[in-house]
């Protein structure tokens, strides 16, 4: 299975579930997914590439069997070539590594292509937008970091929104520009006018009171905002 191919109205919202209950992740997953979420975005993390370790292959094969929305596995980790096959394996959909982690970024997305997963390159709040321009027609998503990977819960970083609109320009229409970090109902407006496309949340979805409405209030200001 593939991310589907964007239309110009469309706005999708992936919960992270790294801001989830880990003792709950049954019922955190169900109630995300009858909030309409589009895509469960999970951040795995080697405690190299960052200062943490979060989940495997095993917990998303676990995973896998509750949910019928696509998982968008986002690797923060330093070797994304060695582990990719084991997270297609455990039933991720779309898998993004970081163009901080790859000598040969085309090498990387087709060889990840090839496992039957699309593909996202993404980018760490310092690497410029220039160094990922040789690789977009291999991708099927870009991935802007807008927080220093490592932790849900920190404040989002305007300073990369001119990142975001320089890349819009580049891609194409039915290409998925993500924006991952500090997203919420305050700082969708801005990264939707700049061309996102894709919003990770996690504290913003899990940590509502009501996430069905985090989830469309984030949703129906995008929507509002999108150029
Ligand atoms: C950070 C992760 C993010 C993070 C988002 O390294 O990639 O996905 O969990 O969490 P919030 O939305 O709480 O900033
Ligand atoms: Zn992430």
């Amino acid at each position: 299975m593939e991310l589907a191919k964007r239309t110009a109205e469309d706005i999708w919202i992936a919960p992270s579930l790294l801001a989830a209950d880990f003792a709950h992740l049954a019922d955190e997953i169900r109630v995300v997914e009858s909030a309409r979420a589009d895509l469960l975005h999970l951040d795995i993390m080697d405690g190299h590439f960052v200062p943490n370790l979060t989940i495997g292959p095993a917990v998303v094969k676990s995973i896998r069997p509750m949910t019928k929305l696509p998982f968008d596995a986002h690797l923060m980790i330093t070797d994304p070539l060695k582990y990719a096959p084991s997270f297609a394996q455990a039933g991720a959909d779309n898998i993004t590594f970081h163009a901080e982690c790859a000598s040969d970024m085309a090498a990387t997305a087709r060889q990840i292509r090839s496992l039957g997963v699309s593909v996202g390159v993404s980018v760490n709040p310092e690497t410029s937008a220039e160094v990922i321009f040789e690789v977009l027609e291999e991708v099927d998503l870009v991935l802007v970091m807008s927080v220093h990977p490592g932790f849900g819960g920190q404040e989002f970083m305007p300073e990369v929104l001119e990142k975001v609109k320089t890349l819009r320009q580049r891609m194409r229409a039915d290409q998925w520009l993500q924006i991952d970090g500090g997203i919420d109902a305050k700082t969708i407006g801005e990264a939707t006018a700049a061309g996102a496309n894709c919003f990770v949340a996690g504290n913003a979805v899990f940590r509502a009171d009501d996430p069905a409405k985090a989830i469309q209030d984030m949703r129906a200001t995008a929507q509002q905002c999108i150029v």
